[in-house]
């Protein structure tokens, strides 16, 4: 099946990927910043989605069987706290097995609206998730949810919005912008909306290094399909065999940081622009943040949000957090 052009459209998809102009403009200032850098919200197109979902059936990446079963866990304390007949809108769309787990555990939900870059990736699990929520009002919307987005409005109307943004994806996002993200979503969702936040814990770094470094070479196949995307949308001519994964925990940032290593000296062109790159030149390319509470709660609250509650998992590696607007 090919996916980017569905046999059943789906009439109301709220379209704004970015364009090709974008990408190749954010790659260009990335590869023009010292050190260099790379955009992590590209990794998602088909094949990165794919592989992310690969990722995340690997033994040493706990986070998701973490986040799932703690979920399933504490399914009946969420519903109860969050109310009934709520509008969700869920930042990024993953599999859709959480989806799926929060949907049926609410009471009533009304309409739900996924937010997510990819349009591949969305259309796939708008198109799952309504075989299955008959009674659900699908209403997705293809965007970067890191700018403001204004949200389609349900045929009938909710009681609340409920942001939910699991897997830590929320980690991938420097302090200061995962504040203006949480920020934005109060925003969103409105002064009495809710938002419930999966964060990964900081634990043990050598748990975490794993996760990031596993030994099946997924996620260095991951990182490198970044390369290969941007090569055939934007016309880059990045060398795939040139350049080397290289995932490490910093303790003092409390953060995975993802490389990808030159291999040699070697230039890339981009846009019309040459960049040279060094032997051993390491490129940023993502930032995975682990969270202690106070942490996490400094942040929501610069962002305007309490935290209302919060469930762990019982080692203490995963959390949920659920949030309240502060005034
Ligand atoms: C989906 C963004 C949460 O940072 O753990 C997994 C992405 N990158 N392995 C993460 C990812 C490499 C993942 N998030």
């Amino acid at each position: 099946m090919n996916l980017s052009t569905p046999a059943t459209p789906v009439a109301d998809l709220v379209d704004l990927q970015p364009s090709r102009e974008r990408i190749a403009a954010d790659v260009v200032a990335g590869l023009s910043a010292v050190p260099r850098r790379l955009p992590s919200k590209y990794f998602y197109d088909a094949r990165g989605s794919e592989l992310f979902e690969r990722i995340t059936h690997q033994p040493e990446y706990y986070l998701t069987g973490v986040e799932i079963a703690l979920m399933e866990a504490r399914m009946a304390d969420i519903a109860r706290a969050v109310g009934p007949a709520l509008h969700v809108v869920e930042y990024g769309s993953g599999s859709g097995r959480k989806t799926g787990i929060l949907l049926a555990g609410l009471d009533d939900v009304v309409a739900y609206t996924p937010i997510e870059i990819s349009r591949d990736a969305l259309l796939h699990s708008v198109e799952r998730l309504e075989a299955r929520f008959g009674g659900v009002e699908m209403l997705p919307v293809c965007a970067d949810f890191t700018r403001p987005v204004q949200l389609p409005a349900p045929g009938r109307e909710a009681r609340r919005r409920l942001a939910f943004f699991p897997g830590s994806t929320l980690g991938n996002f420097e302090r200061d912008e995962a504040v203006g993200l949480l920020r934005a979503m109060r925003d969103t969702v409105g002064t009495d909306g809710q938002a419930l936040i999966g964060i990964d814990l900081d634990k043990d770094p050598e748990v975490i290094e794993a996760a990031y470094n596993d030994a099946a070479g997924v996620t260095a196949e991951f990182t490198l399909n970044l390369l290969a995307r941007l090569n055939r949308e934007i016309g880059s001519d990045f060398d795939l065999g040139q350049f080397r994964h290289r995932a490490r925990y910093s303790q003092e940032r409390r953060r995975i940081e993802t490389f990808l290593v030159s291999q040699c000296a070697q230039r890339v062109h981009v846009g019309g622009q040459a960049f040279d790159f060094v032997a051993g030149e390491a490129m940023l390319v993502e930032t995975s943040h682990k969270y202690t509470d106070a942490d996490f709660a400094a942040m929501a609250g610069e962002a305007g949000w309490q935290v209302a509650q919060a469930w762990n998992d019982p080692k203490d590696w995963f959390g949920l957090r659920l949030l309240r607007s502060a005034s």
